[in-house]
């Protein structure tokens, strides 16, 4: 059992967040329900507890409580946001609504150092998000910090090993936030900083084999990150009690199919079901022109397949996903509203409830680059593991209007050029998107001593580090030199190309 320090769960949107800044520090770290008896805390032996923020309010008769017993464990607990004005209120302190809302960056003027500020500077730019406040201290503690709104930003209790912060440092718009939850970690927790991510894979495949028990699982393969990951790590844990299913529906990019299937069935050699269905698919989007009708479509037909898919397999009792947890931007904007940033993860509809599967979600915790991490660690290629998103409907929304075989044919051939010259010269790690979209507009053009009239292909590249904004990418302009003579020579039907030059906002990155 590895040093483990243990994150009570109030629901803050931040408690993955603080879990994984622990990590970070090469300390295990995890997050438990905030009710969790004190008993159960305890078989984890923690070197130390964390106190996560809260939308509650402690002063609500509802308000969400930890069993009053982990204060009396004699391990040093930190209280964080909502997890401070807890401790004050629940030993004896004093919590009030605060007329000023506390929100957003503001200085943090530290009196006295001891272990939790050892090594800072007298005054900090922290990140706010409060409502309550303490207003009296409970006996022991005293205060180490203040800011404009409060004057128990910080408090310590240095016999008992308490200390609370009313600001998040975990979140990246507090300065040198990670050096104090370090000091919580190393000055008060000693914990040593020597786990590994390879400890955390076998965590995470013991876990999946309690749950598993002798069960079955079943995953929906579509070759991205997430979904080899979670496959990656439930094979190692389960081995052929996974079945992969991958559906083929038409709409996915030349060669990626095979890709697929060499590396789980040959390499992992792991039970892989591949369902052919691109002419269902394609049957079903016939003559649909609308954006979110193609779209709705084709969610709708993936679930049909994937469901007989799974019911050819036989009894299997787990849907496997590669949820991550969900991606809670960083970079939490000045005064704007995170909650606002969370982006939703899509779910196989009602699946799992009609055909009664209990879900598997190994990656739930995790973030996307230690999502890459544990991917790394298990065998999976730099080029799976790095590999740019792609949309669910895949290239149905790449080819503008209906459509057609003919459409999709060139348009695989085209991004199929743009990524290899991508990959070759390295600029496709620097890029969020990169691919091209078909565009079923003629234009005139001249080959030889020929006029020609066909269609046009448009390249796409963004830079963006979450999607919900993005900036067009300033590629050098020999690569994009090499990509439209590529595609105009190479791909039969095309005559020109265009480089998309809109940001988003106000555009998107896909064209529909
Ligand atoms: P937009 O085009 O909205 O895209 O700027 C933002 C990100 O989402 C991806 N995207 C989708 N992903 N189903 C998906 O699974 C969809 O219908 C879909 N539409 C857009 C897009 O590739 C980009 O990463």
């Amino acid at each position: 059992m590895p040093q483990t320090v243990v994150v009570l769960d109030f629901g803050s949107q931040y408690t993955q967040v603080i879990a994984r800044r622990i990590r970070e520090a090469k300390v295990f770290s995890q997050v438990v329900p905030f009710d969790t008896p004190a008993k159960e805390i305890q078989k984890l032996s923690p070197v130390g507890i964390v106190l996560s923020g809260g939308p509650a309010s402690v002063l609500a008769k509802k308000a969400p409580r930890p069993d009053a017993t982990i204060f009396r464990l004699g391990v040093p607990v930190l209280g964080i946001c909502y997890g401070l004005q807890l401790m004050g209120a629940m030993l004896g302190g004093k919590v009030e609504q605060s007329l000023a809302r506390e929100y957003g960056r503001g200085e943090l003027r530290i009196k006295r150092k001891g272990k939790l500020f050892g090594g800072l500077p007298n005054k900090m730019l922290v990140w706010n998000s409060h409502g309550d406040r303490l207003v009296k201290l409970p006996k022991g503690f005293s205060a180490i910090a203040s800011t404009e709104n409060s004057s128990y930003a910080s408090i310590e209790d240095s016999k008992r090993n308490f200390y609370g912060l009313q600001f998040h440092p975990e979140v990246e718009h507090s300065e040198r936030g990670f050096e104090v939850l370090g000091n919580f970690l190393f000055s008060i927790c000693n914990c040593q900083g020597d786990w590994r991510l390879d400890d955390f894979i076998t965590q995470i495949i013991e876990k999946i084999r309690r749950q598993v028990g002798t069960k079955r699982v079943i995953l929906g393969l579509s070759g991205g990150v997430d979904s080899s990951v979670a496959a990656a790590l439930i094979h190692r844990a389960i081995g052929n009690r996974l079945t992969c299913v991958f559906v083929d529906n038409g709409l996915l990019r030349l060669d990626e199919r095979a890709e697929v299937v060499q590396l789980f069935r040959d390499n992992f050699n792991s039970r892989l079901k591949v369902v052919s269905a691109s002419k269902l698919f394609l049957t079903k989007l016939k003559g649909v022109t609308d954006p979110e009708r193609k779209r709705k479509i084709i969610g709708k037909t993936f679930i049909e397949v994937f469901e007989k898919a799974v019911k050819s397999v036989g009894k299997v009792d787990f849907l496997a996903q590669g949820t991550l947890y969900p991606d809670v931007i960083e970079s939490v904007p000045i005064g704007g509203n995170p909650a606002a940033l969370i982006k939703s993860h899509h779910n196989v509809g009602g699946l799992p409830k009609r055909m009664k599967l209990q879900l598997l979600e190994p990656l739930r915790e995790l973030f996307k680059d230690e999502v890459r991490e544990v991917g790394r660690g298990l065998g999976l290629p730099k080029h799976v593991l790095m590999r740019h998103p792609f949309p669910g409907p895949g290239l149905g929304v790449r080819v503008i209007g209906e459509l057609k075989r003919s459409y999709l044919r060139t348009l695989r051939e085209a991004d199929a050029i743009l990524q290899e010259e991508l990959m070759g010269t390295k600029q496709y790690y620097k890029l969020w998107q990169a691919f091209c979209v078909f565009l079923p507009v003629r234009t005139v053009g001249v080959m030889g001593d020929e006029r020609t009239y066909e269609y046009v292909i448009a390249v796409r590249a963004v830079e963006s580090s979450d999607a919900m904004t993005a900036d067009w990418a300033n590629l050098p302009d020999k690569l994009l030199r090499i990509v439209s003579t590529r595609i105009i020579n190479e791909v039969k039907g095309v005559n020109r190309v265009v480089y998309d030059i809109s940001s988003k906002p106000p555009s998107t990155i896909e064209w529909e």
